[in-house]
């Protein structure tokens, strides 16, 4: 593939948006047309209009939403999104917004976030939008909703994605040309620290760019949905124990996750919720923002076409053998009854490379993944691209798993690997597949182990050959396709090169 396209390969791409009167006035601003001098301008943009999945979160004719969310400098203003099924639009969705202080306590300012939420629509329909106000349309664009069970899906996965590196573009670029249905980012997808100045600086100018090139990024969240999981960047503070909380002392608009962000909202209200500390006034503004998003949206999930995701808060204060939170799991995978279903947490639980390797705490879920059928696992964390075999995994000590804020949280165990799948020829596995899409954008960890296998056993897993692959000399991203009782699952580098495939059938 090319790392150039036409202009008219980018206007049938997923670009979404037709057309946009809000132009660059300065870093991350953008300003309305001026109607005149007697007409008050409209607040400066800081973020331009954007997707979120929104609550749905299974599949219901005329019961799917989206959200269209965006954010200003704090004036407020007379925005209205409209929607249809065609240009005549003739849905108006209820828009509201909150307020967030963005920056650090010394220049950061308010902003009002906005969410739009586009509710009563149909399964698998493009619908257009327009993002209206001072009388005058800002941004109209178009979207797709999900696909109904029985339909073929393609989408694309990475992690650990954004710090304003050219290689964040290059896979936001390569995303775009893949043309997905939605995006499943697997965590850690704004650094350092996962704050709302963050993702206005390095998040949202990359994948919601009005161009699309290999050093732009691409205008994928005006008309793509992105999933995505909470991570450890965006929980980065220390507490007095040195444990990591969201310290709103420090950083008044940490936790954008909970707040820029909009997921389902079917998870249990959780019994280790994300720790936060500092001013009260500043906590409870950041709750207000947040709503019932904070701490609920730290697990969820949802299908799509004939999958269904389940998606979970791997974090350091979690404690992956707690009951309720397994029966939650419990409950959720055994309730769907999708051809294919994926797990996705940031911490890999099966992983040889350097960095991260004690972190295996969420080894301790694997057999209930395997008593439901899951058949992939998606992580981040660490910045390579790590396939595993088919396997089935026992713990034989949690001991370790359980212990909150550890750093060594290892978790012995039987492993049984499915040799036999190749992923060609062979191609029903027995057992989980554990993906590692963690070369999304930032700097690369153990470049050395590509195409060394080698290096990917280790002695403290008995040696146990349970990686396939494992590249890192470049960055990447996973591509899915589902057709029926075939999966092909292609991990792409950022300049469009193939570099591994495997195609995955049920009997
Ligand atoms: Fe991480």
């Amino acid at each position: 593939m090319s790392n150039f396209i036409s202009r008219r390969q980018f206007l049938r791409a997923a670009g979404g948006v037709t057309f946009l009167a809000l132009t660059p006035v300065g870093a991350g601003l953008f300003a309305a047309p001026s109607l005149g001098p007697d007409v008050p301008l409209l607040p400066l943009f800081t973020v331009l209009p954007y997707l979120q999945p929104g609550e749905a979160s299974t599949l219901v004719e005329g019961q799917e939403s989206l959200i269209v969310a965006w954010q200003t400098q704090a004036q407020p203003a007379d925005f209205s999104v409209e929607f249809g099924l065609s240009k005549l639009y003739g849905q108006t969705a209820h828009t509201r917004f909150t307020s967030r202080f963005s920056g650090n306590p010394e220049d950061g300012e308010p902003r009002l976030n906005y969410t739009a939420n586009l509710t009563g629509l149909s399964l698998n329909k493009t619908y257009f939008y327009r993002v209206r106000g001072g009388g005058q349309t800002l941004a109209e664009g178009y979207f797709h909703t999900r696909k109904a069970r029985g339909m073929k899906t393609r989408f694309v996965a990475f992690g650990d994605n954004s710090f304003g590196d050219i290689s964040d573009r290059a896979i936001a670029y390569q995303t775009y040309k893949a043309r997905p249905d939605f995006v499943m980012n697997t965590g850690d997808n704004v650094y350092e620290g996962g704050l709302d100045n963050e993702y206005a600086r390095y998040f949202f100018p990359v994948y919601n760019s009005t161009e699309a090139g290999p050093d732009i990024g691409a205008p994928l969240l005006r008309s793509v949905p992105f999933y995505t999981v909470i991570a450890n960047h965006d929980v980065h503070g220390r507490n007095l124990l040195k444990h990591p909380v969201a310290d709103f002392t420090k950083d008044p608009d940490a936790l954008a996750y909970y707040t820029a962000m909009s997921m389902p909202l079917n998870g249990p209200n959780p019994s280790q919720p994300t720790p936060v500390v500092g001013p009260a006034k500043r906590l409870e503004a950041f709750q207000q923002t947040a709503g019932p998003r904070f701490p609920r949206q730290a697990n969820y999930s949802f299908d799509y076409a004939d999958a269904h995701f389940l998606c979970l808060d791997s974090n350091i204060y979690i404690d992956p053998t707690d009951a309720s939170l397994q029966a939650w799991i419990e409950k959720d995978l055994s309730g769907t009854d999708a051809l294919w279903k994926f797990v996705v947490y940031h911490h890999p639980a099966f992983n040889v490379g350097a960095e991260h390797y004690e972190q295996q705490h969420m080894r301790v879920l694997s057999p209930l993944f395997e008593k439901h059928g899951v058949d992939i696992a998606l992580h981040g964390h660490e910045h390579t691209y790590q396939r595993t075999v088919p396997l089935k995994f026992l713990p034989t000590d949690s001991s370790k798993a359980a212990q909150m804020n550890s750093s060594d949280r290892r978790t012995p165990g039987t492993f049984t690997l499915d040799t036999v799948f190749d992923g060609k020829t062979h191609t029903t596995p027995l057992g989980v597949i554990y993906v590692t899409t963690g070369a999304g954008g930032k700097h690369l960890y153990d470049v050395d182990y590509t195409g060394v296998p080698a290096k990917w056993v280790l002695p403290d897993d008995g040696s146990t050959p349970y990686v396939a692959n494992f590249i890192s000399d470049r960055h990447s991203l996973t591509v899915f396709e589902l057709d029926g009782k075939t999966l092909t699952m292609t991990q792409v580098d950022e300049s469009g090169r193939e570099i591994d495939r495997i195609k995955v059938t049920k009997a």
